[in-house]
């Protein structure tokens, strides 16, 4: 499964990449707002931080301003990909984008239907959220899973790129059903080291080792 940072926060991802951990970046307006950056400046410094996709989402409503907003996105770097709404007219936008061959990922995904539509249309990757619909006591994984099935029954290419995670049970869960990427805040993807039993049994093999006197 691709690691996705949601973040703009160049430190965050740039410490995560140094690990390893990262395979592309999902940004949204509110991410970029938070981040109090310019968003076409700080879109292009995150793109030298990876080689792999960083969404950068177009807020036009109609076909034709996201087709424009997007052709603008995409010259900033080679790996921005194009964020479209599920919206009939992200899913137009979606199609001649993707007829361009520039990568898109179809955003705000809540129902199977509508990932469904975003792969007749060509997306490069769909992004049901998770947080979002357990927000509201749906379960948001039967979504993950429900896709899955859906495009597995039709071999669409699209890739599954879980959105709004919240939590390291719901990248586990991400994994199990066979989401091809998920997308988590930068605390979420440091938090998946921890285990209370790894630390106790590291503090205890060192104890040890100090009564040995030796040294590597
Ligand atoms: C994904 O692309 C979105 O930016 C993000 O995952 C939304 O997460 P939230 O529901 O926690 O805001």
């Amino acid at each position: 499964m691709k690691f996705f940072v949601d973040s703009a926060d160049l430190a965050a991802i740039e410490e995560l990449a140094d690990i390893g951990l990262v395979d592309g970046v999902t940004t949204n307006p509110s991410i970029i707002a938070k981040s109090g950056r310019d968003f076409k400046e700080v879109i292009a410094e995150i793109c030298k931080l990876t080689d792999g996709h960083v969404s950068a989402e177009v807020v036009a409503t109609d076909a034709e301003g996201m087709i424009e907003e997007g052709r603008i996105l995409r010259k900033i770097a080679n790996n921005v990909c194009v964020k479209l709404p599920l919206t009939m007219d992200g899913l137009k936008a979606c199609n001649t984008l993707s007829r361009e061959n520039v990568p898109t990922n179809v955003t705000l995904c809540f129902s199977p239907n509508q990932a469904l539509l975003a792969a007749k249309c060509g997306a490069s990757y769909i992004s049901p959220f998770i947080g979002r619909l357990d927000d509201i006591t749906l379960d948001g994984m039967e979504l993950i899973s429900d896709i899955r099935l859906i495009y597995d029954n039709y071999g669409y290419e699209t890739e599954i790129l879980a959105a709004s995670i919240r939590n390291a049970n719901h990248v586990k869960e991400c994994a199990l059903v066979g989401a091809d990427v998920m997308t988590a805040p930068p605390a979420v993807i440091k938090g998946l080291a921890n285990h209370v039993l790894t630390d106790k049994g590291l503090a205890a093999f060192l104890k040890d080792w100090e009564t040995t006197g030796q040294s590597i």
